[in-house]
């Protein structure tokens, strides 16, 4: 038994199973245009408006380390994914990976956790998309019926109709085409960009050195003491739960890791793109670099254009000029934020139905959803089903704790990534890789390290949440993927 668990797939299988042309998705990407992707989906809600919660709650003006912290552990991981997405260049990021190294039981654990991350992460961009259209919406003296606003203070039924449509949109273009969707991502993107090089060039003017005292705010204690609000890290050794101090900051990055979430959606247009041995490395390694570098550079201008204690939760970067008495630039800053927020949630989208497609064609899901459409050459089977799903959860819920399930997910899969690589190199030390993670394994021992200590400072009722979904993925495979996949009847013929 424990051997079908763990049986791999080829790795030329899996390149040979992308050139079915009934099941070959289009090569058609450029590294400019995964780059693009990656800014496009990296830049989101989180700096736009987790940088405010955290400096607020966590972190102080250290908030800025909180993003360097993040980002030291996403580039350990990016080294991982680009050198797994450049020698196995299949849809499916992770989950693919997973199943030429580790085995089936494990790709499936991985793909069934990237799911997750997807789809909650679609659904959690896409409401925090609608509170910024809502706040524009009440600027022109419009506003939405409570029921249909979904907003945290809806008294009985509420729906978020604004984030609901915004997904079942996203879904249509998704269907009808990557490069179309490729386009306006590049549109898009450069307003995003245009807007956070404003912040950071236009804030530096109202910066006040008073409000970088103190940039490590001292330690507090939280009155969360034992309950699963609380870090697993701070209850599994017994320490009093606290705010700020150098805890804080960790705290603070496992949080703004949301941030970076993003980068390794580029590894799952590895089969979609022209020459994934070059490109892919360059996309994934470039749009990290770029996004790292702006989240540090805003954070320290809005905490000092703001008392960190008096920056807003909401929109954070907005009303830190409001504050210093320009609306005009905040209004600018918001439209972006809205704008800029679509590609997000339309990226995430598309890594989800890609896994999702990557695993039906393995059998593991069935193989309905894993037909491409005749004419527009997308996996529009899984892409409905999936958005119509999206629309409906993004319409119910709320933010913040969603937002922590997606990063313990994806940190999971980083892991297993990571782990993967030095399985492959001993395994298949014959594969070409044009991109090879250095010192190995060094460094991703030290990404395994990093995103474990990233997962232990969550809360522990995100880790109970967790390990439900994944309990009810164990059930799915059991009696389903494990008996219906293509390999086990391949073994089996
Ligand atoms: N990194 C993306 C964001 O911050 C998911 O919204």
């Amino acid at each position: 038994m424990s051997s079908t668990l763990f049986r791999t797939k080829k790795v030329e299988q899996s390149i040979r199973d992308t050139e079915e042309p009934e099941h070959a998705l289009r090569k058609s990407l450029s590294a400019l245009d995964l780059t693009v992707f990656g800014v496009g989906v990296i830049i989101g809600t989180g700096i736009f408006v987790l940088t405010g919660t955290v400096a607020k709650n966590n972190a102080g003006p250290a908030v800025a380390l909180a993003f360097v912290a993040a980002g030291v552990a996403c580039g350990l991981a990016a080294l991982c994914y680009a050198e797994f997405a450049s020698t196995v260049p299949v849809a499916g990021s992770a989950y693919t990976f997973s199943y030429a190294s580790l085995g089936e039981l494990p790709a499936w654990i991985i793909g069934w956790d990237l799911v997750l991350e997807f789809a909650l992460g679609t659904a959690v961009v896409a409401v925090g998309w609608s509170g910024y259209i809502a706040s524009l919406l009440d600027n022109a003296g419009w506003h939405l019926p409570e029921a249909l606003s979904g907003r945290e203070g809806a008294h009985g039924f509420g729906f978020d109709i604004l984030a609901a449509a915004l997904v079942l949109v996203l879904t249509a273009i998704l269907v009808v085409g990557t490069k179309l969707s490729a386009r306006v991502t590049t549109f898009v993107v450069a307003i995003k960009v245009t807007v956070v090089l404003t912040v950071i060039v236009a804030g530096l003017f109202f910066v006040k050195g008073d409000n970088y005292k103190p940039f490590i705010p001292k330690s507090q204690t939280v009155e969360a003491g034992g309950s699963l609000k609380a870090p697993l890290i701070q209850l599994m050794f017994g320490w009093a739960p606290s705010n700020f101090g150098v805890m804080g900051i960790f705290t603070a990055a496992s949080v703004v890791f949301f941030a970076f979430i993003g980068f390794d959606v580029v590894a799952t247009a590895a089969e979609e793109t022209r020459n994934p041995q070059r490109d892919m490395p360059r996309g994934i390694l470039g749009s990290l670099v770029i996004c790292t570098t702006l989240y540090v550079a805003v954070s320290i201008v809005v905490t000092g254009m703001e008392h960190y204690t008096k920056l807003s939760v909401d929109a954070p970067l907005a009303d830190a000029f409001k504050a210093t008495g320009h609306p005009w630039f905040a209004g600018f800053i918001s439209f972006g934020a809205a704008v800029g927020l679509t590609t997000v949630c339309m990226i995430l989208l598309l890594g989800q139905t890609r896994v999702f497609f990557a695993m039906s064609r393995d059998g593991l899901l069935p193989r309905f959803f894993s037909h491409v459409h005749p004419r527009f050459k997308t996996p529009h089977r899984p892409t409905i089903l999936l958005g119509v799903i999206i629309a409906i959860v993004a319409g119910f819920t709320s933010l913040s704790e969603l937002a922590e399930l997606v990063n313990i997910g994806t940190l999971f899969a980083f892991i297993v990534v990571a782990i993967g690589v030095i399985i492959l190199r001993n395994t298949r030390p014959d594969l070409p890789r044009s991109f090879r993670t250095p010192w190995v394994p060094v460094i991703p021992v030290l990404s395994v390290c990093a995103s474990l200590w990233l997962m232990l400072n969550l809360p522990a009722e995100t880790w109970l949440r967790f390990g439900i979904w994944m309990v009810i993925g164990f059930f799915v495979y059991f009696l389903y993927g494990r008996s219906h996949s293509r390999l086990a009847r391949g073994e089996e013929a």
